[in-house]
């Protein structure tokens, strides 16, 4: 099988490896990084638990292939931290409101959350719900997700 010699950014590391054409980003991350942040929920772009940010966007890491990194810049719920390298705001929120249950979902969610808020730090409740409907949650009910994100939000402007 082919393979290529990919370079990239993780969590501000240079990363290069070898890789096959096939492998998909979300192996790449789980299997060849050992990043087991992030999660495999459908495998086939539904549920947004294997979402990362590449180059700042939000991806579902399930969908694009590991080559499609070279030259890139990946962050993983790993490389999301606050200040000092502690909890980031939106995990200290998710945490304070209760919107983790069995966690599944919860570094996908917080990924797009920091992706929304990133690109619009003043984002509404309505931003907020468009962002998280590729994100699914088969425990919270969402009204506790929404309202860390918009605490961790206001905390960001405050
Ligand atoms: Fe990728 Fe569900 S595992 S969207
Ligand atoms: Fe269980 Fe969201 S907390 S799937």
């Amino acid at each position: 099988m082919k393979s290529f010699r990919l370079a990239c950014t993780v969590n501000g590391e240079r990363v290069e490896r070898e890789v096959v054409s096939s492998r998909s980003l979300l192996e790449f991350i789980r299997e060849d990084l050992g990043l087991k942040g992030t999660k495999e929920g459908c495998g086939e772009g539904e549920c947004g638990a294997c979402m990362v940010l590449v180059d700042g966007k939000a991806v579902n890491s399930c969908l694009m292939m590991a080559v499609q990194l070279h030259g890139k810049d990946l962050v993983t719920i790993e490389g999301i931290k606050g200040k000092a390298g502690g909890l980031h705001p939106l995990q200290k929120t998710f945490m304070a409101e209760g919107a983790v249950q069995c966690g599944f979902c919860t570094p996908g969610l917080i990924v797009a959350s920091e992706a929304l808020l990133r690109r619009k730090p003043r984002a509404t409740l309505e931003d907020i719900k468009l962002e998280l409907t590729g994100n699914l949650c088969r425990c919270t009910g969402y009204e506790k997700v929404l309202s860390a994100v918009e605490k961790a939000r206001d905390e960001k402007n405050a």
